[in-house]
């Protein structure tokens, strides 16, 4: 099937694609028409900097080759239709006239396209959205480490914008699309959004925020980054794990803050501190060593440290679902934060100097990292650690867990020219002996390469 590159943002080569072309006839049967256009938005796999977007500091991703796909019309029924090629996920129709609603206690696929609507809609103050009908195909392994939620926002985001014939800059979107997101409960940072709109072929990024801005990261040539999921699930917005970490971050720079006698106001992230106090990450490390102890804190000492109310303390600080917790790991997860952001500035530097040892050297960041996420940052689990453990041992020269843990994925880095060793290896390891994993092998071990970033496509 032919397709035509909508100008001028989302620009994309002509495509004749199988999968595409499913998709074409699928929302035909559905609907009894064709496409007014598709939109697509990748998965990403983020190669270090893990828990650190939402505290402000630099990631480094890249986008996969899996993404979302939609194909769309615009309707005069008033009414948003979704339907999924996937019949796990089902059918669904919104009322144009009615309030997004978006149910955090119970999440269900569509709100996450929910959450994209939305946030088009607020940008433009739209009171009444032109109704739509859509078919989705993601590819992306749901639960799984590789963003296949925010992949599912961004899609939608562009979907809404192109149907309400908007137009937005990348980096527009990925804002919008970063914030809208947070209304399924989950306080993310941004680099999935990020990614998804600004990735190139080719290249990973390091992502910046405030502002946000996607840097070139030239990997070395001599090793591939393979993805290996650990086929256990993890659903950050169906449990409370993800927040109570942002949490602990928030409370983490109110106490460093308070230490250093910084004005509180607006101090939310841990960057801010290091920013306010002018000082490097080592020095941030150190500071840290001095102000904060291991025990975990108990509410009633936060309050009286920062002189707050347990009212305040509540509604200032905590979130919806964390509510119930009584006590915070802050000394750890303020170790985990400052150490992974000097991690992932040293990453960039080792790729841009191209150096003989740089394979290594990568490797050891990675590992460097898994270990923090695992024992400072406690969003590994059992399955992750020992996959992280096999990947290693099978030839991979750095392995960690991506994107939030707790179930999901693992990047390793290899050398070329043991890729197939190491697949081999690690089917064998962990995969075969399992007869639950080795039925979901095929889309749970591959190769990734940086891939594009969103497009919209029409067609001819
Ligand atoms: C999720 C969030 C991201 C980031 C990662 C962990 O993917 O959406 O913003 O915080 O977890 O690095």
């Amino acid at each position: 099937m032919k397709m035509a590159t909508n100008p001028p943002k989302f620009k994309v080569p002509l495509v004749d694609d199988e999968r595409l072309q499913n998709l074409k006839n699928a929302f035909e049967r559905h609907y009894g028409e064709t496409p007014l256009f598709y939109a697509c938005a990748p998965g990403r796999v983020n190669l270090i900097g893990e828990h650190i977007d939402y505290c402000g500091f630099s990631v480094l991703p890249m986008a996969i080759e899996q993404n979302i796909f939609a194909a769309v019309s615009v309707n005069n029924l008033g009414t948003i239709q979704l339907a999924n090629i996937n019949p796990l996920y089902n059918n669904i129709t919104v009322s144009c006239s009615e309030e997004i609603v978006i149910d955090r206690t119970n999440p269900k696929w569509y709100y996450y396209f929910l959450c994209g609507v939305k946030g088009i809609q607020e940008k433009f103050g739209i009171t009444r959205l032109p109704g739509m009908s859509c078919v989705i195909d993601g590819n992306v392994p749901p639960s799984s480490g590789l963003s296949s939620s925010s992949a599912l926002v961004c899609c939608a985001g562009l979907v809404t914008m192109e149907a309400n014939q908007k137009s937005l800059s990348k980096l527009a979107l990925a804002e919008i699309c970063a914030k809208c997101e947070r209304y399924i409960g989950t306080e993310g940072g941004g680099m999935d959004q990020s990614i998804s709109f600004l990735a190139e072929k080719g290249t990973a990024k390091l992502i910046e925020f405030e502002p946000l801005r996607a840097i070139d990261v030239q990997l070395p040539a001599g090793a591939v980054f393979v993805i290996s999921n650990c086929c256990l699930e993890m659903n950050k917005a169906a449990s409370s794990h993800f927040n109570i970490r942002v949490v602990e971050c928030r409370i983490a720079t109110k106490m460093l803050g308070q230490a250093k006698g910084l004005n509180q106001k607006g101090l939310l992230k841990l960057a801010q501190v290091q920013t306010e106090l002018k000082a490097s990450l080592e020095e941030m490390l150190l500071l840290v060593d001095e102000v904060l102890h291991p025990e975990p804190y108990s509410r009633e000492e936060i309050c009286k440290a920062l002189d707050i109310t347990s009212q305040q303390f509540s509604t200032e600080l905590l979130s919806a679902n964390t509510q119930h917790v009584t006590h915070f790991k802050l000394y750890q997860r303020a170790k985990h934060v400052y150490g992974e952001a000097s991690r992932v500035l040293r990453f960039k530097d080792v790729c841009d100097c191209e150096a003989e040892e740089s394979i290594q050297l990568l490797g050891d960041l990675m590992n460097q990292s898994h270990a923090s996420c695992r024992d400072l940052y406690e969003c590994s689990c059992p399955e992750l650690d020992q996959l992280v453990d096999i990947c290693l041992k099978s030839g991979a020269v750095g392995s960690r867990l991506t994107g939030a843990g707790w179930g999901g994925c693992a990047v390793s880095m290899v050398p070329s020219d043991k890729v197939q060793s190491f697949v081999q290896a690690v089917r064998e390891a962990y995969y075969l002996p399992d007869p639950r994993r080795a039925a979901m092998e095929k889309q749970s071990l591959f190769v990734s390469k940086p891939g594009g970033g969103a497009a919209i496509y029409v067609e001819n």
